[in-house]
């Protein structure tokens, strides 16, 4: 798996030295938190779906071998060590691309810009960079401020846009309490509730954020006809609709968007920002995006056309690459497959929720995006770690945690997906044998 075999990289140690490593330099709780729940792994060689890690759960075993269906949230979508992409970035780096410079114009910026306004809903065709989702939620919050000149914001409880400045506070009060980063501006209502939408917008809204499948709140499904009522609920009130689809854009649902015909085949919403990160790094150079509809951008940069930057933000390497990445996943080939991949998945799920029905509540979700509900947190949490020893990485939500999330990379073959739906399916039958005793 080693691509150069003259350089080592990955095992360069032994995996128990690396951890103390990690605790001493890095985090120790959180070295902690993984021994926990006995996962005291690193990860180690990877290749198309499968991860594996240095070594086994103790020193020494040999290493387990992980189909990776968490893919850090949709990082992954070309699997890992996509061999496309890596010739695309040898070939990138010696045609000479760099990071670029953030104050100076740049080639590719103007070329992903170009393409992204292609793809986007509507006359969404402005986009600026950033490197990671939160950082590009902020800017769209940031944005939304500068264009309404107001300071509200109205998220979902349970969402979760990132852990940077606004972005922290559209998040559940868990992750900004302990910073004490609080403004009654900032107010969180239930998904999916459309007349608590209608109450919590006013004239003194500049945005509301919103996941089209709240990932970590738990692969929620909104009600048909919830998005449209949030845009003209936004419309009436003169405030802007913000779309993250940092998870489920780029063909995650088996249509480019979500919002527009992802969640619904006839439902088709143009916000006025959206939001990508994760997987338009192709899961190998960090990008993010926030592209908005060309009004905005007078509010926000004809005064001082660096009102907004970013060093790394939208580097020409990484911009050049989600390029390549873009070419792939928004063919309709590709799309197919997801489409074609999630129904497979979703039947295989549903058939093993039949099975055992007095552990499994619910199955939900859109193309390869599922979410499996258990009867409480603590089967949940019970199934993920059966299921991980049973060589599948997946998680659960972690503001609703007694749904797992499954997020297989985007290329999965369906004789993967009968592999991997037979080991989440021992994991759960082991755990029945739990529930009995
Ligand atoms: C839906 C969503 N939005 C935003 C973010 C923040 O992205 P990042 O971790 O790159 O800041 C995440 C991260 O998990 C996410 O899931």
């Amino acid at each position: 798996m080693n691509q150069n075999p003259k350089k080592k990289f990955i095992g360069t140690l032994p995996q128990k030295e690396l951890l103390k490593l990690y605790s001493k330099y890095v985090n120790a709780p959180k070295v902690r938190f993984f021994k926990s729940f006995g996962l005291g792994v690193i990860p180690g060689e990877r290749k198309g779906v499968i991860m594996k890690t240095l070594e086994g759960f103790k020193p020494g075993e040999p290493p387990l071998e992980l189909y990776n269906c968490r893919t850090s949230g949709g990082v992954f979508n070309l699997g890992h060590g996509n061999p496309k992409i890596i010739q695309f970035l040898k070939d990138a780096l010696d045609g000479g691309l760099d990071l670029g410079d953030h104050i100076l114009l740049s080639e590719q910026r103007a070329l992903l810009g170009e393409k992204l306004a292609e793809l986007m809903p509507g006359d969404i065709s402005k986009t600026t960079f950033g490197v990671s989702g939160g950082e590009a939620i902020d800017t769209a919050i940031k944005f939304s401020r500068a264009y309404t000149k107001r300071k509200g914001c109205i998220s979902a409880i349970g969402g979760y846009h990132g852990h940077t400045g606004f972005a922290l506070l559209t998040g559940d009060p868990s992750f900004k309490d302990p910073f004490m980063w609080n403004f009654p501006e900032f107010k969180q209502i239930e998904f999916g509730d459309p007349v608590a939408m209608r109450k919590a917008v006013t004239e003194d809204t500049a945005c509301v954020v919103l996941e089209t499948l709240p990932a970590t709140g738990g692969i929620l499904i909104a009600p048909k006809g919830f998005f449209a009522e949030v845009r003209e609920i936004c419309d009436n009130a003169g405030a802007m609709m913000i779309i993250d689809e940092v998870q489920t854009g780029l063909g995650r649902t088996g249509h480019l968007w979500a919002i527009y015909g992802g969640l619904y085949p006839n439902e088709r919403i143009i916000p006025d920002f959206m939001v990508l990160a994760k997987g338009m790094s192709a899961g190998i150079y960090p990008l993010s995006t926030c592209s908005y509809k060309p009004f905005i951008e007078k509010a926000v940069f004809k005064d001082d056309p660096f009102a907004h930057i970013s060093t790394t933000g939208g580097s020409d390497i990484g911009c050049a690459i989600t390029l390549e990445m873009l070419k792939i996943q928004s063919d309709p080939s590709f799309l197919n497959h997801v489409i074609e991949m999630g129904k497979v998945f979703k039947k295989g799920l549903e058939e093993i929720k039949d099975e055992f029905p007095d552990l499994i509540k619910d199955v939900r979700g859109r193309g390869l995006m599922l979410g499996v509900e258990f009867c409480d947190e603590m089967f949940s949490q019970l199934a993920m770690l059966s299921i991980i020893k049973e060589g599948v990485l997946l998680d659960y939500c972690d503001n609703k945690k007694d749904t797992i999330k499954i997020l297989p990379p985007l290329i999965v073959k369906k004789h993967e997906l009968d592999i991997i739906l037979s080991k989440i399916r021992s994991g759960i039958a082991k755990l029945k044998k739990i529930k009995k005793n």
